[in-house]
């Protein structure tokens, strides 16, 4: 039974070489992208049976990313794909990248269904209610761009590259040791959307503000663009507690709504986070004070879990084998879907209810 999971293990090597290439260059070119995957599937996919003393005959089948993500990116793991379960009769199973996202907590520990899930990555920032492997409900999502691409973008304009203990990181990574050491409260960015009563999230108008803060300390300071600002640590703290507060001023309506209307079971009520950005451990603190006010139980995969990585999408292969959903014999045709929406949305229902949230008192570390 868990073998394709053993499999598809290895395919986190392959992603690495993906995380190297944005780390580098502060974000993904497609073209490099499709480049890196071509290079490197066949050998990582071939390393992976032999690590695991696996034989493609063995396994039970095979699941792949087909939705939603880069094009270029897609078309090469499908078609590896399609010709690798072909060639050796396999099952194969479609996987949306995003789902993979929400249900990766239950490989780990005892997360059952119906539970709230808020997703953070670099493409996408979405809260839904997960009621089944293949049932969402679709409560808010961005605007704009997502938070991880935020993040990218204010450490890209620091040129935080150039500072020597975040050369290797990524732009969230940077942000977040940098603000261990600075003073949020010299910045204060206003969260977005903070008349808006649903739980949809907009990251493009704080990255508009932090823009023009640097620029006007890059002034004061008498330095260019592209110099290293002293205040670098403030802005970096300031930034990453107004994402923290939208995000959890989102997750907050959405759990009263949720109560609200029954969509969580009154027993043990589960916050799910997961993505990119829930790696980051000042959010999750943040999201520890609304669990706790609420009542919920929050789960958060470890960071290795959180970021793109092929056990989810084992996983999830696994989760559907299981319940016989969305598993298709080896010579149907699939297409990759670029753009794919989560579950049922019911973003306007949420924006009708108008919930205004109470206010609470977060529990903020005191280094940031
Ligand atoms: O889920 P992910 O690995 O890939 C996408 O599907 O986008 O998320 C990558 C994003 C990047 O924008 C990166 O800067 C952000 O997650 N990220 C973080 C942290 N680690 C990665 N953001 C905040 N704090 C972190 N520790
Ligand atoms: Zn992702």
């Amino acid at each position: 039974m868990t073998l394709e999971l053993l499999y598809w293990m290895r395919l986190v090597q392959y992603w690495e070489s993906l995380y190297i290439h944005r780390k580098r260059s502060g974000g993904i070119i497609p073209t490099v992208a499709q480049q890196l995957h071509r290079e490197n599937i066949e050998r990582v996919v071939q390393e992976a049976l032999e690590r695991s003393c696996v034989t493609p005959g063995q396994l039970s089948a095979v699941a792949t990313t087909v939705k939603p993500g880069l094009a270029l990116s897609l078309a090469i793991g499908l078609e590896f794909s399609q010709r690798f379960v072909r060639q050796h009769n396999k099952p194969f199973i479609p996987i949306h990248h995003m789902e993979a996202h929400a249900l990766t907590a239950r490989m780990l520990q005892p997360v059952s269904f119906p539970f709230l899930v808020l997703l953070v990555s670099g493409g996408h920032s979405l809260l839904a209610v997960a009621r089944g492997v293949d049932d969402f409900l679709l409560l808010g999502h961005t605007l704009d761009i997502a938070p991880g691409d935020a993040l990218d973008k204010v450490a890209r304009r620091l040129s935080l590259i150039k500072h020597p203990q975040c050369s290797t990181l990524s732009g969230g990574q940077a942000i977040e040791l940098l603000a261990k050491d600075g003073d949020r409260t010299l910045f204060p960015f206003k969260t977005p959307m903070g008349q808006t009563y649903d739980c949809c999230f907009s990251f493009a108008g704080l990255h508009n503000q932090i823009t023009l803060t640097i620029k006007k300390k890059e002034a004061e300071e008498g330095v260019e663009q592209g110099t290293l600002l002293r205040c670098v640590n403030d802005i970096a703290a300031a930034t990453q507690h107004t994402v923290a507060s939208h995000l959890a001023k989102r997750t907050h309506r959405a759990i009263l709504f949720c109560k609200t209307n029954n969509l969580l079971p009154s027993n043990n009520p589960s916050l799910v986070l997961s993505g990119g950005v829930a790696s980051n451990q000042y959010i999750r603190k943040v999201l520890t004070s609304i669990t706790e006010t609420t009542g919920l139980q929050l789960f958060c995969p470890p960071p290795k879990y959180c970021t793109d990585n092929g056990v989810m999408i084992a996983w999830n292969g696994v989760e559907r084998l299981r319940e016989g959903k969305g598993i298709l014999p080896p010579h149907v045709d699939v297409r990759y879907e670029p753009k794919a929406p989560l579950g049922v949305d019911i973003t306007a229902e949420v924006k009708a209810a108008a919930i205004k949230l109470p206010s609470v008192r977060m529990k903020i570390p005191t280094d940031g």
